[in-house]
């Protein structure tokens, strides 16, 4: 079987060191690991299967001078929508985990478990979009049922880990909270968000638009869209929670038939890559805590509506930084590559 020359942009961040690690989990077909970052990091390393390796600086010909065939992108969208194109004409397929090209129409936007067929569209422009986090663990749970029930509305609202914001967010809460317990959350640092996020919560993840909703909602609006080629009604309210590591969501979904809890059950028990924590008799549910390092989406309080026969409620809850953004790259390259081999 071939053997890839796979680099990783933005290696020694949040996501890119779940890429790594991801790599290192899974039989990928990988000859060469091209670990790149900006010139800050040079003079560090990454550690890969009990090797280090050096930074290299992300330059625009470094994609040619290492042959690299597969690029995927975690740096930022600046940094995409500058390099990306480097990394095409050099003749690597690129997986961009930022927003920067999702909703451009000729890209595909995939997640293997609801749309891998898109994976094929890679030629228009040698690129393929990840998905933001919260969309891809939702559009997981949601496609299976879709499928049985003819899904017609979502209503979901988020409570997302810091990591989401990458490290220094992730290091902004254990700060703030080193210095609660000081006695100085007064005097704590407020940069990564507009708010401090020890011992709150905040109803805003990025800018607000004119439509009086947050970009990251209506990613998950636009998204889930494109990736199920399904104009589905939906409404996201998107939270930031002082949670280091795993994005929870609570979905109400309409149906266009009555749907059963234990059918729904049944249904997601059986989907690719959910796992089922619901046993209300045992207090069982799906919390962050559980999710860190998995590579599986969790369901669980999964219960009927009161009023309404055509209605399901549950939660849902991911690693961020693996299902909502490495597990799912890497899953594009594997599908990618087994496509090129059929082809
Ligand atoms: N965190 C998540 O849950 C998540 C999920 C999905 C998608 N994403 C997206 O993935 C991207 C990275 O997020 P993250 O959370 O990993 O951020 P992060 O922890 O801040 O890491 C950023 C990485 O990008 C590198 N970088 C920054 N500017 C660069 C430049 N000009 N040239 C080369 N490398 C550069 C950094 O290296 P230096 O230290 O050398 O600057 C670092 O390796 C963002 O676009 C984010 O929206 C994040």
């Amino acid at each position: 079987m071939k053997k890839y020359n796979v680099a990783v942009v933005g290696a020694n961040g949040a996501v890119g060191e779940e890429i790594l690690r991801v790599l290192e989990e899974i039989d990928f077909p990988l000859n060469r690991l091209i670990p790149l970052a900006s010139a800050r990091s040079i003079g560090k390393q990454v550690s890969f299967n009990d090797e280090n390796f050096d930074i290299i600086e992300l330059t625009h010909d470094v994609f040619e001078k290492e042959a690299v065939e597969i690029a995927l992108f975690s740096a930022g969208g600046s940094v995409s929508a500058e390099f990306a194109p480097h990394a095409v004409r050099a003749g690597a397929v690129v997986i961009d985990n930022t927003s920067h090209f999702r909703m451009e129409p000729n890209v595909p936007l995939v997640v293997p478990e609801v749309n891998p067929e898109d994976i094929a569209l890679w030629k228009n422009t040698g690129i393929i979009a990840n998905p933001n986090c919260s969309t891809i663990q939702m559009v997981q749970t949601l496609k299976p049922l879709d499928n049985v029930y003819d899904l017609v509305r979502v209503d979901v609202s988020t409570y997302q880990a810091t990591s989401g914001a990458g490290k220094t967010a992730m290091q902004e809460l254990v700060n703030q909270m080193q210095a609660f317990f000081a006695f100085k959350l007064d005097e704590a640092e407020i940069k990564a968000f507009n708010q401090q996020i020890a011992l709150n919560v905040i109803p805003q993840i990025d800018k607000f638009t004119e439509n009086g909703y947050t970009k990251e909602e209506m990613k998950m609006v636009n998204e889930t869209t494109k990736i199920m080629h399904k104009e589905i009604a939906l409404s996201a309210t998107c939270v930031r929670v002082p949670v280091l590591r795993g994005h929870s969501e609570a979905l109400t979904l309409t149906f266009d038939s009555e749907v059963s809890a234990n059918e729904a059950k049944a249904i997601l028990e059986k989907a690719p890559n959910i796992v089922l924590v619901d046993d209300p008799e045992q207090e069982l549910y799906p919390m962050p805590k559980d999710c860190v390092d998995k590579n599986e989406t969790f369901v669980g309080r999964i219960r009927e509506d009161v009023y309404a026969n055509n209605m399901l409620h549950m939660f849902v809850v991911a690693d961020n930084l693996r299902v909502g953004a490495a597990t799912n790259a890497v899953r594009i390259a594997q599908k990618w590559i087994e496509m090129e081999e059929l082809a």
